[in-house]
């Protein structure tokens, strides 16, 4: 390693002294807010997709990961996963330097602050009243991260034959209720071993059920000549036989 000559040293402390510069400046998230001019009452960035062109579209990209599988009703035919959904998409309204901000790259902004792709579960039945993150974190490049923790009470078509030495599977699929495919645009960030491997990694409870496989697949719904994106996520579950609970059972009343 070559030191740098001593003149050159002397010169950028110089520097630093006269411009008031490196670590004694002190920067606050609030300073990045005042200059992206994102206040609580600031509409331009929540009223429409934040795109600078409107032929530009917007890549939603989707995580799923099942923590738990809470019921499955072949009665009902219903499904009840818990599940955390991870978001990120560009809002292009927002950048920053983070050279200007003492090296910040993220701040975090109360969710209703910025606009949000509007995605639902078609599957859906029940309006879910798990308690929600109040945050979102935004990285100086505009790239968006949301995430969120559904308790997804979904529809699923169950073959009721084999019960209860069956496996079954649901599908849960998530798109944009209005835009169409030229506007969002829905990508999975990590494909279905990956899925399948975090789920098992953070798989709190299984219940009766035990959890097998989680599949990811892109699909396009057409309707009226206009075509929405959407990703299907599949859940693949085993129910537990008596014989299989009843030695779990056994397992934890011994501990
Ligand atoms: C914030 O608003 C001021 C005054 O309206 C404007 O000069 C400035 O360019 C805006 N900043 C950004 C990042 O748009
Ligand atoms: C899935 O993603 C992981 C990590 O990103 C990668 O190592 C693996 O090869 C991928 N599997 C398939 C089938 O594409
Ligand atoms: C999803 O895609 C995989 C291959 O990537 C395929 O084996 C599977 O059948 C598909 N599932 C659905 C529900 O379309
Ligand atoms: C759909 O597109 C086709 C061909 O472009 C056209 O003939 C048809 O009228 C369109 N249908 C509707 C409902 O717009």
């Amino acid at each position: 390693m070559q030191k740098p000559p001593k003149m050159t040293c002397a010169a950028f402390l110089l520097l630093l002294i006269l411009t008031n510069g490196g670590s004694c400046k002190v920067c606050s998230y609030q300073d990045v807010l005042n200059y992206l001019n994102l206040t609580a009452d600031s509409s331009m960035f929540r009223l429409t997709r934040p795109v600078l062109d409107h032929t530009h579209i917007t890549v939603v990209k989707l995580d799923i990961i099942v923590y738990a599988i809470l019921a499955v009703v072949e009665k009902t035919q219903t499904f009840v996963p818990f599940i955390w959904a991870s978001k990120q998409w560009k809002n292009e309204l927002i950048s920053w330097d983070p050279a200007q901000f003492c090296g910040i790259t993220q701040i975090s902004v109360p969710k209703d602050l910025l606009w949000k792709p509007d995605l639902y579960i078609n599957e859906m039945i029940e309006k879910d009243d798990s308690p929600q993150n109040p945050y979102m974190m935004v990285t100086f490049d505009g790239t968006v991260f949301a995430g969120d923790n559904i308790r997804v009470v979904s529809t699923c078509k169950m073959d009721v034959h084999k019960f209860p030495f069956d496996t079954q599977e649901c599908s849960i699929s998530i798109g944009s209720a209005i835009h169409c495919i030229k506007e969002i645009r829905i990508l999975p960030s990590s494909n279905s071993s990956r899925v399948t491997q975090f789920s098992q990694q953070i798989m709190k409870t299984q219940g009766e059920w035990e959890f097998l496989r989680l599949s990811v697949n892109n699909s396009i719904l057409s309707y009226d000549n206009k075509s929405w994106g959407l990703l299907i996520y599949t859940v693949r579950d085993a129910h537990l036989t008596p014989a299989k609970t009843t030695k779990s059972e056994s397992m934890s009343g011994a501990l």
